[in-house]
């Protein structure tokens, strides 16, 4: 589906570019173009921004999950 009409860009560009390292929404407008020109598309650019944000840390909890020893508590107290 495209997303910004102005660039010609599409969802899966924008997931392909955050899968390639554009992790914030500077990086994906500096490598697509999203958003630059009449900014129409930016809250939906955003919103697919965040669910790939919140899918890579879905994925990153399922392969590192909580350590069953929590040090923080620990740390605080000095
Ligand atoms: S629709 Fe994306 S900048 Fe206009």
């Amino acid at each position: 589906m495209y997303v910004c009409i102005c660039n010609a860009v599409t969802d899966q560009e924008i997931r392909d570019a955050y899968d390639g390292g554009a992790h914030t929404f500077a990086a994906i407008q500096d490598e697509l173009g999203v958003a630059t020109c009449c900014g129409c598309c930016e809250p939906v650019a955003r919103e697919i921004l965040a669910s790939c944000q919140a899918q890579q840390e879905k994925e990153t909890a399922a392969h590192y999950p909580r350590p069953l020893l929590d040090f923080s508590a620990a740390a605080a107290a000095g």
